[in-house]
């Protein structure tokens, strides 16, 4: 089969078209046809080696797992003797967790992985894209147990977790703040939010406006104006945040009433089934900026680690 591969950690160029060993069900897993799949900055933080941390993970050398790509969407095109989730011919949706091997004509995942049937309304390139954002933002605004009529304000909110982070903001009642810069203000408004913030502008942390849940998907607010800006038990979420924000808002939660919630999102096959009802139900779209070929994985991947993407670049592969 046909898959992108990398031996060695840098530059987009890194990743080469080559043909591969197909890989065969094991008795708990699923072969899957990939129709698409999508450049997140998982897959090029993992190309790059960036951070430095990455290769305590994932090769300290070189990379462990030669295939990236962690979501995939595709069809079934065999099972293994366990599987029960899903039978030959269904259209699904997932991720592949730390695993990866996306980036590739067939993929083998066990059946409890977070996978769940293609939501009906939207096709395999959009279904690609939804499971990296929108499993971030939902695990995060889960963890501050978000709630109806709350002042939420989306830092970010025109990247991949961004734009998944509004919406489902949204679908759980928030009066949702989107802070994105000008060219993207008439996108993010039309995700629902009740108001955009230009960051080319404006500084919400000098509004005097305060807010029950802040989440910053970018890193690239201060921690300290951030709680300054936080109602009395409010949260702070840094889903993007590195080892110096993760200190200073380990101490803040330790010594203020306000809670700062950072770490590695997870995924489950209930969130996958959660979000593809949300998708069914219009209150979830995904959001496509670029759309590549495999071929072009490593310009799809310059385009990505720009930072400045709208919502997801997904790869059709078939
Ligand atoms: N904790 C976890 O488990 C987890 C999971 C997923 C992702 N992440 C991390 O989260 C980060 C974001 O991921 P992503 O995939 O959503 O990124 P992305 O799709 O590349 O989006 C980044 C967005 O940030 C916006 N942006 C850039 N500078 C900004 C600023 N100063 N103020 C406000 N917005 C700004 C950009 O919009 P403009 O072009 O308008 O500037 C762009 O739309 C990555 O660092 C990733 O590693 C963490």
């Amino acid at each position: 089969m046909k898959a992108i591969v990398y031996t060695q950690y840098g530059a987009p160029d890194v990743l080469q078209l080559k043909e591969v060993q197909k890989p065969t069900p094991k008795d708990n897993e699923v072969l899957i046809r990939i129709k698409a799949t999508a450049v997140n900055s998982g897959d090029w933080r993992l190309r790059k080696a960036d951070p430095f941390a990455v290769r305590l993970f994932f090769g300290l050398t070189k990379p462990r797992h030669s295939i990236l790509g962690g979501v995939f969407s595709g069809e079934v095109e065999a099972t293994g003797k366990n599987v029960t989730r899903f039978k030959i011919g269904d259209s699904i949706f997932g991720s592949t967790d730390m695993k990866f091997g996306a980036y590739a004509e067939y993929l083998c995942l066990s059946d409890n992985n977070a996978i769940a049937l293609k939501p009906a309304n939207i096709n395999y390139t959009e279904a690609a894209v939804i499971p990296f954002g929108a499993t971030t933002a939902l695990h995060f605004l889960k963890k501050v147990n978000i709630k109806t009529g709350q002042n939420v304000l989306i830092n970010g909110a025109s990247g991949a977790v961004g734009t998944a982070a509004v919406q489902l903001a949204k679908y759980y009642g928030a009066n949702v703040t989107g802070v994105c810069s000008t060219q993207n203000v008439e996108l993010i408004k039309s995700l629902g939010a009740d108001r955009v913030i230009d960051y080319t502008k404006e500084d919400f942390t000098k509004n005097n406006e305060n807010f029950d849940v802040i989440m910053d998907t970018v890193n690239v607010l201060s921690v300290s104006d951030c709680l300054k800006v936080l109602n009395r038990n409010g949260s702070l979420i840094l889903s993007a945040a590195m080892m110096p924000e993760m200190l200073k808002g380990a101490l803040a939660s330790m010594t203020g009433n306000k809670k700062v919630i950072f770490g590695v999102a997870g995924q489950t096959a209930e969130d996958m089934i959660f979000l593809k009802g949300l998708i069914e139900i219009n209150k979830l779209r995904p959001v496509i900026d670029k759309i590549y070929s495999l071929e072009q994985m490593p310009e799809a991947h310059t385009y990505a680690q720009k930072g400045h993407k709208k919502g997801n670049v997904a790869i059709e592969v078939l």
